[in-house]
């Protein structure tokens, strides 16, 4: 594929994008990154390392400092309404207008992006997210998790192409969470492009297509979950023994099997990419010194693991 048709499928292009915050800190450095249309999109990182920045500058909140941003193809600066159109934020943090009632929020929030009003389609996303029976109480009234909900519903509230949630689990309970995802996926369903942070690293294992990771304002890795998952993960390899045993012989620690807690298993850590033929010769080595084996399995390392190795390598 070349660069060009890349760019024209990009529902969010980022080139060489910088922002230094006036108090001199260097907030994000040089960040190139093409959101695809259509899919969901994690950015993981520590906290300070830029991804509201990062949220920010594409939806027009930051200025900065040198870069372009395309969204939709318009430019977030020189086009910026028709490029915040386009865009669904549901920010960090709780803002707003309290004396509202949760109805007259959002559908306000659909009018100020130059939508014709549509009962239907505030209706829709009220009862999607539970907010139905809350629709004539006032914002003040409510708690921090339905509020959370109110911004949901007005992030979507014009139908947006594209939708960023920047860390929409951070201390919400479960049934928001459930209601948040089931939301989230009938978005993508429809083709809505979705951006995410989380610090639930679970959250984007189960929801993403690919991940970014930015650390210190730099993107350090974009990657396919699944990618990701197989080449930086390490497999184990639990070889499960009919008895159990006291401690493990040392032909077997010198070829890298470790003994678990109770002495029932036999475990081997091995990198998912290399070959597996080692296997047979641990397999050979395990029936030589008289054990006999119940149960073979493999499993693999959640990307938590990656992640922490990831930051801790650059660290
Ligand atoms: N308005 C501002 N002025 C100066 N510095 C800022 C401003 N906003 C953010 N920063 C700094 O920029 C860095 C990145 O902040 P940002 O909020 O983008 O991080 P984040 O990755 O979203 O973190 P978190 O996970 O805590 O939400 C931080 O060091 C922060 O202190
Ligand atoms: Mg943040």
């Amino acid at each position: 594929m070349n660069m060009h048709v890349q760019a024209a499928e990009a529902a969010v292009s980022i080139s060489n994008l910088s922002k230094t915050y006036d108090t001199g800190f260097e907030a994000l450095k040089n960040v190139s990154l093409d959101i695809r249309k259509g899919e969901i999109f994690a950015l993981l990182g520590p906290n300070g390392a830029g991804k509201t920045t990062l949220i920010g500058t594409v939806c027009g909140l930051v200025n900065p400092t040198s870069g372009q941003i395309l969204v939709g193809g318009h430019d977030v600066v020189a086009d910026f309404r028709k490029s915040r159109a386009l865009i669904g934020l549901v920010p960090q943090e709780l803002t707003g207008d309290r004396f509202e009632t949760v109805w007259a929020t959002v559908s306000f929030t659909r009018g100020l992006f130059g939508k014709p009003r549509n009962d239907a389609v505030i209706e829709k996303i009220l009862k999607d997210l539970s907010l139905w029976d809350k629709r004539n109480e006032k914002l003040i009234t409510l708690s921090g998790g339905m509020k959370r909900r109110v911004l949901i519903a007005k992030a979507l509230s014009h139908e947006p192409e594209i939708l960023f949630l920047d860390e929409p689990t951070a201390g919400v309970d479960v049934e928001l969470r459930r209601d948040m995802w089931r939301v989230v996926r009938e978005l993508r369903e429809r083709g809505v492009t979705i951006i995410l942070t989380t610090h639930y690293i679970e959250e984007a294992e189960e929801m993403a297509d690919r991940i970014g990771v930015i650390s210190k304002g730099e993107i350090i890795l974009v990657e396919e979950k699944t990618e990701l998952m197989t080449k930086l993960g390490k497999k184990d390899l639990t070889i499960q023994l009919q008895e159990p045993i006291a401690t493990l012989p040392a032909t077997l620690t010198a070829i890298g099997l470790r003994l678990n807690g109770d002495g029932t298993e036999l475990i081997h850590t091995y990198d998912s990419q290399a070959d597996r033929t080692g296997i047979a010769t641990l397999m050979a080595a395990v029936s030589a010194e008289g054990l006999s084996v119940k149960d073979l399995s493999t499993s693999q390392s959640s990307l938590e693991d990656i992640f922490i190795g990831l930051l801790r390598d650059r660290a």
